[in-house]
């Protein structure tokens, strides 16, 4: 739940198959909707001609964000920053045009949540070790460009199939960056999802709020739990608490205190994962490790589950 606070316009038109878009030379004819957001709609395109300028590309995903300054300022900054990103774990940015509106990315075929959803109860145990491997490299990079994402959820990580893989394996991606933002620090409001917040996130201390790149983690964590139970952590219901109900709750979810909590259902789950994850959900910030040295670790847990 981003806060963004809405002005009050008309509700965005939403596209239909063969509307166009033109960003810089180049037009693209809408195909179908993938997917809508806090931001807008974002859209599977052609553009008119692919032999061009978009050289083997034949199919992109659009953005298209709402026509006011507020969300054009917000969508200005997140192409900006994903022009500076080149990582294969991390959306690849195409274009974007100048105002803002339009921002052109790689196609993905669909979110983790969509798959954890088809997945139940949880993710091949090898598929959820990629996950974690991609995600945790994609983090490592994004901490040494001094980036926080700062709303890793399952609808923000998008899987791309390997075109002509024999094993049918895929890259997963790290995307949405609307409310990243560069050298972490303070933050006057909170803006990441209520039940994928860390407990540190949800801290309201001299009018801010620290979100660090251990708080990603933490997400990334929450996220993992997700993906290997088939389960939420905290029922996204909670999303309406308040932020000291929530942390409360989160508390109690992750020392395993209160009956039949998450933690519990997932304690019964034999996920070589297991110890990885329950390190990213440390409740203190400092007691858990650097996505770098996870990854090692995650790492050697996908080469003997590869036998
Ligand atoms: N590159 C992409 N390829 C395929 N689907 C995408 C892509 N980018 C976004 N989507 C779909 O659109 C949804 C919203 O996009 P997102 O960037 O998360 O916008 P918002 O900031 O509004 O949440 C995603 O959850 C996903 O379903
Ligand atoms: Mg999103």
């Amino acid at each position: 739940m981003k806060k963004i606070i809405a002005t009050k316009k008309t509700p965005p038109k939403i596209l239909g198959y063969n509307d166009k878009i033109t960003v810089g030379n180049l037009t693209y004819t809408v195909q179908s909707r993938l997917g809508a957001g806090t931001f807008g709609n974002v859209y599977r395109c052609i553009p008119q001609n692919p032999t061009d300028q978009a050289g083997i590309i034949d199919q992109v995903a659009i953005k298209v964000s709402q026509d006011d300054p507020l969300h054009l300022s917000v969508a200005r900054k997140e192409g900006t920053l994903l022009s500076q990103l080149k990582h294969p774990h991390i959306i690849h940015y195409i274009d974007k045009d100048p105002t803002g509106r339009f921002l052109v990315l790689e196609l993905c075929s669909q979110t983790l949540n969509t798959k954890i959803k088809q997945s139940y109860p949880g993710l091949d145990p090898a598929i959820a070790q990629r996950v974690y491997q991609h995600l945790l490299s994609a983090l490592v990079y994004l901490t040494k460009k001094n980036i926080v994402h700062r709303d890793i959820k399952p609808e923000n990580i998008l899987e791309k199939q390997i075109p002509k893989s024999p094993t049918l394996e895929s890259l997963w991606k790290l995307a949405d960056f609307g409310t990243a933002a560069k050298n972490p620090g303070k933050a006057t409001c909170r803006v990441s999802t209520l039940t994928f917040s860390a407990p540190e996130t949800l801290i309201h201390i001299d009018n801010a709020y620290t979100h660090s790149y251990p708080s990603d983690l933490f997400s990334l964590g929450v996220v993992m739990y997700e993906t290997v139970t088939g389960k939420p952590l905290l029922n996204r219901l909670e999303d309406h608490l308040t932020d000291s109900k929530n942390s409360e709750l989160l508390r109690i979810t992750l020392t395993g205190t209160q009956p039949g909590s998450p933690l519990k259902h997932y304690i019964l789950i034999k996920s070589p994962l297991k110890p990885y994850i329950e390190q990213a959900l440390a409740i203190d910030p400092a007691q858990r490790p650097s996505a770098a040295s996870l990854l090692e670790e995650v790492s050697k847990t996908g080469r003997s589950l590869q036998g």
